[in-house]
């Protein structure tokens, strides 16, 4: 993984440990394979350089914790308590989560159950609820063979299934009631408002493994693990050892139980079959290819301001049980995101018959009247996880365009995949110039070709119409995915030609 600071990808040095890591997990031949060119790709370039270095000294850095509501924002411990009580952050831990997809190593699981182990031995046991969601069913059955998880366990500990959990909203959360302000720390990657629990008015913090057990422990965000103290059984005061922890079990890992049903080897005489009455499976319906024509006189569905983050797009929670019926998960599109015209969420005005309504109403409304629409939004646009729905949502609903000041650039690979055009203001004033009760026109899209920017005319409701030039970042196989209508379709043309 790669910082969170727009990198498209991350290289670290090939070193003893990845042999090491390769090995355990049976794979020794790419571990040997790849050591014969440790020096060679695997490493730093010689002589190469940077257009910017940033220098990291981790024997000072001290451990942080970021949050609430974005990961953006982050606190060293020793600062915490100044911080926490200046901001009037709930200074009570409600809850202390691990695991999931991110940070459920076996050394994060090992390390986090040392301090458990330390605490328990001064007889205390957690102030806070504790969960742990092992990221996988290997995780679960190595920490289970080890005792990590009878630790947990005994400290009060609950488990819960080999998923992502809480981390993305599958939480049924029963010891606050919604809108109880309350603080809560994980070690999930992010920590958007309303995420984890539904709740807006939760503070989420995100903090490694060791530091949320510590919190866990101590339940109250003024706690310095480094160097406060904690009252014992005997009444004694102790600080919290440094946590400690194996890099890889020692006896290998335990790769559990196997629930890995291959499909038949003659699959043509497989037939997937889906009750009429699922509201939570729908078949896919490949979407209609790119009629050819530049898209005229189109509504704004939506003019976002703020952060737009997937989770705006296309909110998790009571949600994820319908990403198997894209209809359905549909009627969440942009419902978190804020409207540039009232300030409100999920309140859009119908460009035709001026009634306001939800987005996804708004959306079916004028997919259903054969108007294509486009959303316009700022910054970093679809930041977040790599949602596929919050791409597949908007062609579905019938969206031809989504124009941003800045996309993340996950989302906008995944709304060009989907056969939509993500494309950017060149001139970033130009998003504070449109209104909301615009209509645009997208221009020289039969010529849309790698680096050639395409025109975006508005035309206001009252007033002459502007042009403004859209840049976008397609290469020449995106663009087949465009006319094809989604990279899917592409790909099964491709198949049938061969
Ligand atoms: C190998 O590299 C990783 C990532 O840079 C680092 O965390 C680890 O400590 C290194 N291991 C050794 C043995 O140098
Ligand atoms: C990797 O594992 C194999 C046995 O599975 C062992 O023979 C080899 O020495 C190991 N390599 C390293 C570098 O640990
Ligand atoms: C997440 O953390 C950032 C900065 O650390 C903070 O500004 C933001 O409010 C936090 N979000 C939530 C939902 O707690
Ligand atoms: C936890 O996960 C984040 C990525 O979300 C990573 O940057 C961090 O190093 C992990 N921390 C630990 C202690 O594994
Ligand atoms: C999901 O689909 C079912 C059946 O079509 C419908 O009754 C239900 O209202 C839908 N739910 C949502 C949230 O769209
Ligand atoms: C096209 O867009 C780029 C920004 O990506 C900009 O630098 C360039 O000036 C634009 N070209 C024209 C002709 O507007």
């Amino acid at each position: 993984m790669g910082a969170e600071i727009g990198a498209t990808t991350s290289v670290f040095p090939f070193n003893k440990s990845m042999v090491d890591y390769l090995n355990a997990t049976g794979r020794n031949k790419i571990a040997e394979f790849a050591t014969l060119y440790k020096n060679d790709f695997l490493s730093a370039d010689a002589g190469c350089e940077y257009d910017e270095v940033i220098e990291i000294d981790l024997n000072t850095l001290e451990p942080y914790i970021n949050g609430p509501f974005t990961p953006d924002l982050a606190t060293p411990v020793s600062k915490m308590k100044e911080v926490a009580i200046e901001n009037d952050w709930p200074l009570e831990v409600k809850v202390g989560l691990i695991g999931s997809c991110t940070n459920s190593s076996y050394e994060d699981m090992s390390r986090s159950a040392s301090i458990i182990k330390d605490a328990a031995d001064h007889g205390i046991k957690a102030k806070s609820l504790f969960t742990v969601t092992p990221g996988s069913e290997q995780i679960r059955a190595t920490i289970a063979r080890d005792g990590q998880l009878q630790t947990f366990e005994e400290f009060g500990g609950i488990v819960l299934a080999n998923a992502c959990g809480p981390c993305i909203g599958q939480w049924d959360r029963q010891d606050i009631k919604k809108g109880d302000k309350n603080t809560i720390v994980s070690s999930y990657n992010r920590n958007f408002t309303a995420r984890n629990d539904g709740n807006p008015a939760t503070h989420a913090f995100v903090a490694s493994p060791e530091m949320v057990t510590a919190y866990a422990i101590a339940g109250d965000l003024r706690f310095n693990p480094v160097t406060d103290t904690l009252v014992g059984a005997d009444g004694k005061e102790f600080k919290l050892k440094p946590p400690s922890g194996d890099g890889l079990p020692q006896r290998g890992y335990d790769p559990g139980e196997n629930t890995y049903q291959a499909p038949p080897a003659d699959r043509a005489s497989v037939q997937v079959q889906i009750s009429p009455e699922s509201d939570r499976l729908q078949k896919l319906t490949p979407f209609k290819p790119w009629d050819g024509k530049d898209g005229l006189n189109m509504p704004i569905l939506i003019k976002s301001v703020g952060k737009t983050t997937t989770d705006h797009i296309s909110m998790a929670g009571p949600w994820l049980k319908y990403r198997g019926h894209l209809q359905n998960i549909s009627n969440n599109y942009m419902i978190g995101a804020i409207n540039a015209e009232n300030g409100k969420a999920n309140t859009v005005k119908n460009l035709y018959t001026g009634e306001y309504s939800g987005v996804p109403d708004t959306a079916i409304a004028y997919r259903d009247a054969g108007i294509k629409w486009v959303v316009v939004g700022g910054e970093n646009f679809g930041e977040g996880s790599s949602r596929e729905h919050a791409a597949l949502e908007p062609r579905f609903l019938g969206g031809f365009a989504i124009i941003t000041k800045s996309f993340a650039r996950i989302h906008e690979t995944n709304l060009k995949k989907q056969g939509l055009l993500p494309l950017n203001f060149v001139d970033p004033a130009a998003y504070d110039k449109i209104n909301p009760d615009d209509t645009v026109d997208i221009l020289g899209l039969k010529d849309l070709a790698p680096g050639k920017n395409v025109t975006l005319r508005v035309h206001p409701k009252n007033g002459e119409a502007w042009e403004t030039p859209l840049s976008h970042t397609y290469n020449a196989e995106q663009i087949e995915w465009f006319k094809y209508g989604s990279a899917l379709n592409k790909m099964a043309a491709s198949k049938k030609h061969t």
